[in-house]
């Protein structure tokens, strides 16, 4: 078996922690990206529809945000999945007519494959390139390219899955990367009701739960692990304090587990941490923009204030 070295030195790394962990960024392989795109469909997982809400409810005013004198531009989404949301938009600016160039990057090129095909079919007329990998050497790039303004897409609530410190390297390190003017479109999801923030994360059919599975499963599969799936149990909390909603697998039983000839031992009911899902004050995503150089021009809520998309700039 050809293993993923990366992947296998950080879950190593991981388990030998004294509190084990496990990265969220390895629940997205394929089968991984399929069940994401199940619970972005999910009632519970409100996120989705909020931010649907928000384009549908603003989209001639983003268009005209992007583009205000109807100058090309370059629209950057960063995890750009399946682009649900994303063509909605995409579909104003065509017909606002205002020249773009669509480059959505992903860490799944399973993930790019599906929206190439898709946009190639239902948007013939844009003008777009996916690119694999690194965020940051694409921003790179862009800044010496065509002096065109950049408008980078971070959507979803994706940024409640780094830590405050890795949100903030990562915003900074954007907003280095960006000229004046070029701006970062930020969707963020807000503190609310604990039970309602808990339920997107515990769905009574099992999907999120299955979400966290298919992390153990894809070890066996990939780095050729004996993990007994069923002796683990997913285990979502969340703190109205922190604004952090955290996942868990717990283990049920005392047992080992070996993966690429290194054994595992977890004691019963002990954690291995996976993914944390950090909800935000307004406040706090201003002290965001703020901490990392931008300018906050505007905020758009959908109609019950579930979540922001947050437009920064840099001045
Ligand atoms: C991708 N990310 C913003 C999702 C979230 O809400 O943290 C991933 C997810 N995890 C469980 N459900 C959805």
């Amino acid at each position: 078996m050809v293993k993923n070295k990366q992947f296998l030195t950080d879950v190593i790394e991981g388990l030998s922690a004294d509190t084990k962990h496990i990265s969220s960024k390895y629940f997205y392989d394929k089968k991984g990206d399929a069940i994401f795109q199940q619970i972005m469909h999910m009632d519970e997982y409100y996120l989705t529809n909020a931010e649907l809400d928000i384009f549908e409810s603003y989209k001639s005013e983003i268009a005209q945000l992007f583009s205000p004198e109807k100058k090309p531009f370059n629209l950057i989404e960063f995890g750009a999945g399946d682009g649900m949301k994303t063509k909605v938009l995409l579909k104003e600016l065509l017909t606002h007519g205002v020249p773009f160039d669509y480059v959505p990057i992903d860490i799944s090129q399973n993930a790019l494959d599906q929206l190439n095909k898709s946009l190639t079919k239902e948007m013939p007329n844009l003008s777009f390139k996916g690119i694999q990998g690194d965020y940051f050497e694409v921003l790179n790039k862009l800044k010496e390219s065509n002096g065109r303004r950049n408008v980078v897409l971070f959507l979803g609530s994706n940024i409640g899955n780094f830590t405050n410190n890795e949100a903030k390297s990562f915003t900074s390190n954007i907003s280095d990367k960006l000229n004046p003017g070029d701006l970062l479109f930020i969707g963020v999801d807000l503190k609310k009701n604990p039970k309602k923030i808990l339920l997107a994360y515990n769905d009574p059919k099992g999907i999120t739960a299955e979400f966290n599975y298919n992390l153990l499963r894809r070890i066996n599969r990939e780095l050729g692990g004996n993990f007994d799936v069923g002796q683990f149990e997913h285990h979502p909390t969340y703190d109205p304090v922190t604004g952090e909603c955290k996942s868990a697998l717990l283990s049920k039983i005392d047992q080992e587990v070996e993966i690429d000839s290194q054994t595992f031992h977890f004691a019963e009911w002990e954690p291995i941490h996976t993914e944390i899902s950090r909800k935000y004050s307004l406040k706090q995503v201003h002290q965001l923009a703020k901490a990392s150089g931008f300018k906050v021009k505007t905020d758009l809520f959908d109609s019950h204030k579930y979540f922001v998309d947050s437009v920064w700039e840099i001045v």
